[in-house]
């Protein structure tokens, strides 16, 4: 059976472009800084962004646990959203490795308002961690791919800069943020002290991330990136698949946005089923299934017998991510599949 992968959009496979580009990539040791096709895909990002500079790191995970050793000292605390991906999914990184204290606050679809975060900030006592870092995330993943606008984003990083913290962003699908606003991504960012992005998921690339912030900034994150091992050498064989990725495949993610929505229109007239279709923002949809349909974990096997792949996200939530591969037929195919899922839930 041919599956309808619906899991992630890091399932993701490298356009032929991007292939060729890795083929001919031009290459050298990027420890030493001497890799053109790394510098250029730094050199880029950081421009996309509005930033001085950009850092080349292996992994989403990576970045977000080198932006917080470079923004942090030991002891320090430091302040997510209590959904977020670094809190919740990183292994714990930013405690067990970088050494800081992580306190959760508890967005509104994974917004933290600003009062909020002025409530949670304690002034300077012998008691307290010093407060150093907030980390926001820009599309918010558990919250189904919630994009926040410029105006949000200010809102919340001038409350932090007034409070003396700095600010990182996990922006692992910022362009989808972007092309959901309909606005430059640099328009989204403009007061975080640093973004991270992925090039490994919409965008199709097979490998990476990218850290931007400051010139200052980044000549630090590169001695924290070989501290963690993630020094590189001839990296623009990986690399040069970004540079496509970014040069070519920012304005297609309208298309996983549309595909989401109709996903979700299609499950909207299943019984059994609910999704909140206001919130349907970008490639996510969070599918709420009725416990009389048992659990979530239950329903997704249900669809793979059906041929479509998808995560529980919760108890009673399924999510799934629309991407490159995801055509508008395949779409309907799901929604089809997911309807017999639900029948035969019900039935048996
Ligand atoms: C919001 C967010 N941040 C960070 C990451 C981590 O990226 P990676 O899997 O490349 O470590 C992910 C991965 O799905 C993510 O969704």
């Amino acid at each position: 059976m041919e599956f309808i992968d619906l899991r992630s959009d890091t399932v993701t496979q490298p356009t032929d472009a991007m292939r060729r580009a890795m083929a001919e990539a031009a290459v050298g040791d990027d420890v030493f800084g001497e890799d053109p096709t790394v510098n250029e895909l730094e050199d880029l990002a950081s421009a996309l962004l509005g930033k001085e500079a950009g850092l080349y790191v292996p992994s989403g995970t990576m970045a977000n646990l080198v932006a917080v050793m470079t923004h942090t000292q030991k002891g320090d605390e430091v302040l997510l959203e209590a959904e977020s991906h670094t809190y919740l999914n990183e292994v714990g990184a930013i405690s067990a490795v970088a050494g800081v204290f992580p306190r959760t606050i508890a967005g509104t679809l994974g917004y933290i308002a600003p009062a909020q975060l002025r409530s949670a900030v304690r002034a300077p006592n012998v008691h307290y961690p010093p407060s150093r870092l907030l980390c926001l995330e820009n599309t918010h993943n558990r919250a189904g791919g919630i994009p926040f606008g410029p105006e949000e984003m200010d809102a919340i990083c001038h409350a932090a800069h007034e409070l003396g913290l700095a600010v990182h962003l996990d922006g692992a699908r910022i362009f989808n943020a972007a092309v959901a606003f309909g606005v430059p991504a640099k328009a989204l960012v403009r007061q975080s002290d640093s973004v991270m992005f992925c090039v490994s998921k919409g965008l199709s690339a097979p490998v990476g991330s990218v850290l931007t912030g400051r010139a200052e900034f980044i000549v630090r994150a590169r001695r924290f990136r070989k501290m963690v091992g993630g020094g590189m050498r001839q990296a623009g064989v990986i690399a040069a698949a970004g540079v496509v990725a970014l040069r070519t495949m920012i304005d297609r993610l309208a298309e996983d946005h549309a595909h989401a929505r109709r996903l979700a229109e299609g499950f909207a007239g299943i019984s059994s089923l609910s999704v909140n279709l206001p919130h349907v923002r970008t490639n996510m949809v969070l599918l709420e299934v009725s416990p009389r349909l048992g659990g979530a974990a239950e329903f997704t096997d249900r669809m793979r017998r059906e041929g479509v792949l998808a995560l529980p996200s919760g108890p009673h939530t399924v999510r799934l991510v629309t991407h490159r591969h995801v055509t508008t037929q395949a779409v309907d195919r799901a929604i089809d599949a997911v309807s017999r899922a639900a029948t035969q839930a019900v039935a048996g």
